[in-house]
């Protein structure tokens, strides 16, 4: 595939061009658009790591991993060749200006050799604690233009995004002396994946679902994230910050927005992200009495996923033999808006579920009257249409249908939509999109200061109400089940259970 025309020539810097991002996800991206021609021909790109020889032992090391994780494969040899005169490697710390100084001077000379015109694209694949030295040092060092048409800087900022309402306005404090927002790009690859990107499709460039999109018809909307895999040894991170910081705070509230927001005035950054805005105002304050009510926190035990047995949280690399951090998360979250009032949204993420899948469904009332009451039957089921983000993407409708026979019998069935099927097994991965947005300039898919700032506001309280009332049950799921009993109570409170995906 491919078609779109080769994008500006640039260089992109990636920070922490050797960690665990750039080779599963940055450097297979680009390797892949590399291949579809959509870099144009002099765009550099300079691995900047603390640790790595030279640009040829950093091109062997990102051989490996584009073997590894690319989505075409194999790697094609020659297309390899040509990718790998683009790739570069930078030796340096994060927190020393002088490595910056130096670092100028290589990237003018990569420049003028490959006759790049100096448009930059700094991306910070580090984790949190080093982005304010990177952010200062290259202020301070020069590494960021005026907005004012002459070649452009930007920077890409990879989650977590602060760790809290405070240290994340702190972090946008810091950005905005050195940036301007316009050049700042929050990624948040939810955002990046074409599923994701057909909710809105889905919901406006469809004249059929819109009008039923509110309270009028919608009973309650379910967004699941469950994954099968435990933490990965990400027993360090995941101590420190627990699902709700990892997913519900960014994926799964992205996800509300693009299905509660109203339709923005034009397809273009700005108008899109208001509109995300003014859901995330709108979700209700909850007390922390409410929260302790509206939520329900997890922990996996040992267990089996796929019939292989797992260890349990408490057992993983670097986690505390006692720890309390949650791997599981449920949430009632109220949107209360004149489209929404009523409909609670019910969000779950899981580590160590029985299957990775995301997915949003949406639950319809059932039909005024009960009509077929009478013969002894209901429709069992109500309508539902159910979004699925990952990894069996489509759509699907479930309604009921008489069962053929001579009596009055309801089934419900299904309506099925397999991206596959239409447009075959090889989708973008959500990364090449967001890469070629941010070298576009194009800022519609990242999330802008406001909007990361105001799903804190919600996330903050819940996270302090939790630690300030530890849970006394952890662990409270086996690995490999749909997570603890009382977050089918959480639904089971309001008349519902949650959906079996
Ligand atoms: C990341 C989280 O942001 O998203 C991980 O840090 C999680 O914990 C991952 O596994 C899930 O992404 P995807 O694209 O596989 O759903």
């Amino acid at each position: 595939m491919s078609a779109a025309p080769p994008s500006a020539p640039c260089t992109l810097v990636i920070f922490g061009g050797s960690g665990d991002l750039s080779k599963r996800k940055l450097v297979p991206a680009l390797y892949q658009l590399h291949c579809e021609k959509q870099l144009a021909p002099e765009t550099a790109i300079v691995g900047y790591a603390r640790t790595g020889e030279s640009d040829e032992t950093y091109r062997a090391e990102m051989k490996a991993a584009v073997a590894e994780f690319a989505r075409t494969k194999p790697v094609d040899e020659a297309e390899w060749a040509a990718f790998a005169s683009r790739l570069f490697f930078f030796r340096g710390d994060l927190h020393v200006p002088k490595f910056f100084a130096d670092l100028k001077e290589r990237l003018s000379a990569v420049e003028s050799e490959r006759g790049l015109p100096g448009n930059r694209l700094y991306y910070l694949a580090i984790p949190p604690s080093g982005i304010s030295a990177v952010v200062k040092n290259l202020g301070d060092a020069g590494f960021v233009y005026k907005v004012d048409g002459g070649p452009w800087s930007r920077v890409i900022v990879e989650k977590p995004f602060g760790r809290d309402l405070e240290s994340a306005r702190a972090l946008n404090e810091e950005l905005a002396h050195t940036f301007r927002e316009r050049q700042i790009l929050r990624i948040d690859h939810y955002l990046g994946k074409e599923t994701t990107q057909n909710i809105l499709v889905f919901r406006l460039g469809n004249g059929l679902f819109e009008p039923l999109w509110n309270r009028r018809y919608v009973d309650h909307v379910q967004i699941t994230v469950g994954e099968s895999i435990g933490v990965e040894g990400r027993g360090k991170f995941y101590e420190e910050a627990g699902i709700f910081r990892d997913i519900v705070q960014n994926h799964m509230l992205q996800l509300l927005c693009l299905v509660a927001m109203e339709p923005p005035v034009a397809f273009e950054p700005n108008a899109v992200r208001d509109e995300k805005v003014k859901v995330l105002r709108s979700i209700q304050p909850q007390t922390p009495e409410e929260i302790l009510r509206d939520t329900v926190r997890g922990q996996y035990a040992p267990g089996a996923v796929d019939g292989i047995p797992v260890a349990g949280y408490r057992q993983e690399k670097d986690v505390h033999p006692m720890s309390l951090r949650e791997t599981y998360a449920a949430w009632k979250v109220q949107v209360e808006n004149w489209r929404w009032a009523g409909v609670p949204f019910y969000l779950r993420a899981g580590k160590r579920m029985p299957k990775r899948v995301t997915e949003i469904a949406i639950q319809f009332k059932t039909p005024p009257i009960a009509f077929f009451r009478r013969a002894g039957v209901a429709l069992r089921e109500p309508n539902t249409l159910i979004l699925r983000i990952q990894p069996d993407e489509g759509i699907a409708l479930r309604f009921g249908a008489k069962q053929p026979g001579p009596t009055m019998r309801i089934d419900p069935v299904k309506m099925d939509f397999q991206y596959s099927e239409f447009f075959g097994t090889s989708q973008p991965e959500a990364y090449e999109r967001l890469l070629m947005d941010a070298i576009h300039g194009d800022s519609t898919l990242f999330a802008r200061r406001d909007e990361v700032e105001a799903a804190w506001e919600h996330v903050t309280p819940v996270l302090e109400t939790w630690r300030d009332n530890p849970p006394l049950d952890h662990p409270n799921y086996e690995a490999g089940t749909w997570g603890p009993e009382a977050a089918v109570a959480l639904l089971a409170r309001d008349g519902r259970r949650w959906r079996r995906p």
